[in-house]
């Protein structure tokens, strides 16, 4: 397993759409392993492929034991797809590639996806509350879509200026 680097908005790969897995196999699980360590260290609760740079439909989640434990976490998960949902659910969210901000986003409470997992075996999970809102917000990745994009223009601005700042401070 191996730590890959975590891009940081603005970063124009996250805002690229990533593409559907044609099956899992070892290179795929590969990767997965690797998000997973790296999601592990940062810490976070999800983390998607675009997010270390690979634009693959492709990601990880593990919100620990809090809720859902029959699922259990991780999970690993290739061309995740919502076949259904329903209700509001506000969330106080933040992303490992928005570093220090945190806002609130309205998901549905309730979701149904369809995905592959790591044996490339299609699986379907129903989930609510943090797991429903972690997993909407990895798949958002995969279409480019960032927590910060459900802001207003005004508060996505400010928070890309400062992320822009910090990155140059760095340098
Ligand atoms: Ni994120």
């Amino acid at each position: 397993m191996a730590l890959l680097p975590i891009l940081i908005a603005p970063d124009k790969r996250l805002k690229q759409k990533s593409t559907p897995v044609s099956r899992v196999d070892g290179s795929i699980r590969q990767l997965m392993d690797d998000m997973l360590e790296t999601m592990y260290a940062a810490p976070g609760v999800g983390l998607a492929a675009p997010q270390v740079g690979v634009l693959q439909q492709v990601i990880v989640v593990d919100i620990g034991t809090e809720q859902d434990k029959h699922l259990h976490a991780p999970l690993l998960l290739a061309n995740p797809e919502i076949i259904h949902r329903e209700g509001e659910l506000p969330w106080k969210e933040g992303c490992l590639s928005v570093p220090e901000h945190m806002a609130e986003v309205v998901r549905s409470a309730v979701i149904k996806i369809r995905a592959l997992d790591h044996n490339n075996r299609t699986i379907y999970i129903e989930a609510t509350e943090l797991l429903a809102v972690c997993l909407q917000h990895e798949m958002d990745h995969l279409r480019g879509i960032l927590f910060i994009d459900h802001l207003s223009r005004l508060k996505r601005t400010i928070i890309l200026q400062k992320l822009k700042k910090a990155a140059e401070t760095k340098e």
